[in-house]
């Protein structure tokens, strides 16, 4: 492998070291590249564009693997718990018991919502979307724990953080559901285990018992959704971070660039879209021939993705994991027949193919998050649940970097040149 990328610039020949990861994957060390030939690169999109080093998630878009921290999801998800996941994220490692335990209890020893939160909250209408409300509540704990509104943390706030925001996000999104709903909170009972304690929260009531099959199913959606490395969100988190904003204000940022429908809005927006072609006679393939037509604008929700030109692993473990919920449910879905004949239809046809477009984790998680109970409108709420974890590890990866810098991209001029004021009498 050549050690250098050699440039030629208006006669002049440049060199840019070449670096490979633990993986395989190489890059092109452009760090000096300004303050030597005077040109920057343009990706708009950042899809040929390396941000950081990171040993966190590690996925492979054209084979359709990933891993945290080198564990491959489909063990995580087979064997561990989202609790022991989110440790092995932001710590690196797989926990001892004790150290699990640990960590369970700091994370449960913040499960009450500040009086200050709740009033927040409670001056939210019930119309609101839970996106706008949970990033609100987020960004106003800076100003409930003022310890942690610092440029940089010490290890144990920085433990403390990530413990506070996984139990308070926890007990944010019931609390508003059931305002939406009419009903009084119900207190956490953390004791009852991360997943199994969320829905009680958000169901709980005098003949309301938590299924086990379903607080499972909840903890290994958790899992799949914990991290997925520099994503649009986590890449937010990573930027409002950099400017040392502090850690709520980071993962607030995150939590509203993942509610749009091109990124973890799209759960939402796949059950929307599946339900309409229900609702208009269940003909999906009327509804394929319109996501490729360039003059329409659907677009068929939870399918494509910037890194996946394969099957995004999660969506497979998803997808599986529809028919044993629902079957121990007994639940049957009219919704994920009409997803299985798009996604049939959708593996065979051209326009499909040749774009490399497989169904990614929104695809299917919607279904399931129904069958959960879960309103259709907290489907991209359920995803900041899971996903916390990884932008704490973004997050704290990146305060712990010593090289780490404030993010501020270039560009490329493209306005008017110099011109003169001319006053608004003589226009
Ligand atoms: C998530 O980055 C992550 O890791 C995200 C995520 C995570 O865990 O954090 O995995 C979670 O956000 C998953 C993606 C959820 N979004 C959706 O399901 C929305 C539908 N998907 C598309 O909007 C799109 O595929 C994106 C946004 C996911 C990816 O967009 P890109 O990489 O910018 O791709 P593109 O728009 O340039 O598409 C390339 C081609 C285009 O056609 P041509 O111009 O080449 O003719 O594919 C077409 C697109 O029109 N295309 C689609 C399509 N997705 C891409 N055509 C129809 N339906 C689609 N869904």
């Amino acid at each position: 492998m050549s050690e250098f990328a050699k440039i030629e610039l208006d006669g002049k020949f440049y060199e840019f070291p070449i670096i490979e990861g633990t993986e395989g994957e190489k890059a092109i060390d452009i760090r000096t590249l300004r303050a030597t030939t005077g040109h920057v690169t343009l990706d708009s999109g950042f899809g040929n564009t390396g941000s950081t080093f990171s040993e966190i998630t590690f996925l492979n878009g054209e084979t359709g693997i990933l891993r945290y921290r080198g564990y491959p999801i489909e063990q995580l998800a087979e064997q561990s718990s989202f609790q022991e996941v989110a440790y092995l994220l932001n710590f690196g490692k797989l926990p001892s018991e004790r150290e699990l335990n640990s960590f369970k209890e700091l994370i449960n020893s913040f499960s009450t919502l500040h009086e200050g939160e709740k009033k927040i909250i409670e001056a939210f209408p019930t119309s609101a979307h839970p996106m706008g409300v949970i990033g609100s509540v987020v960004g106003s704990l800076s100003a409930y724990y003022p310890e942690y509104n610092l440029p940089m943390l010490t290890d144990e706030q920085r433990r403390k953080a990530i413990a506070q925001l996984m139990a308070q996000v926890k007990s944010i999104i019931p609390y508003f559901y059931r305002m939406t709903q009419g009903l009084e909170p119900v207190k956490s009972k953390p004791h009852m285990g991360y997943a199994a304690d969320f829905l009680n929260m958000m169901y709980g009531s005098d003949d309301y018992e938590v299924n086990p099959e379903v607080a499972k199913a909840l903890d290994v959606l958790l899992i799949l959704h914990a991290d997925h490395e520099q994503n649009c969100s986590a890449s937010t988190v990573r930027l409002v971070g950099s400017s040392h904003a502090n850690v709520f204000a980071s993962i607030s940022s995150g939590i509203y660039a993942l509610w749009g429908q091109l990124h973890g809005g799209a759960n939402q927006a796949v059950l929307e879209m599946l339900q309409n072609i229900h609702d208009n006679g269940g003909d999906y393939k009327k509804y394929l021939e319109k996501a490729k037509d360039k003059n329409d604008p659907f677009r068929l929700m939870g399918f494509g993705h910037r890194v996946y030109k394969n099957f995004d692993p999660r969506a497979k473990i998803i997808k599986k994991a529809c028919d044993s919920v629902l079957e121990s449910l007994g639940v049957s879905d009219p919704l994920l027949d009409i997803a299985r004949g798009l996604e049939e239809e959708a593996l065979k046809d051209p326009y499909f193919v040749e774009r490399k477009l497989y169904p990614n984790v929104d695809f299917y998680s919607g279904i399931i998050y129904q069958a959960l109970g879960i309103p259709t409108n907290m489907f991209t709420a359920m995803f900041v649940l899971g996903r916390l974890p990884g932008w704490l590890a973004q997050w704290k990866e990146m305060k712990e970097d010593p090289n780490a810098r404030i993010g501020r991209p270039r560009q490329i001029y493209t306005g008017a040149n110099e011109r003169m004021y001319v006053p608004i009498d003589q226009r």
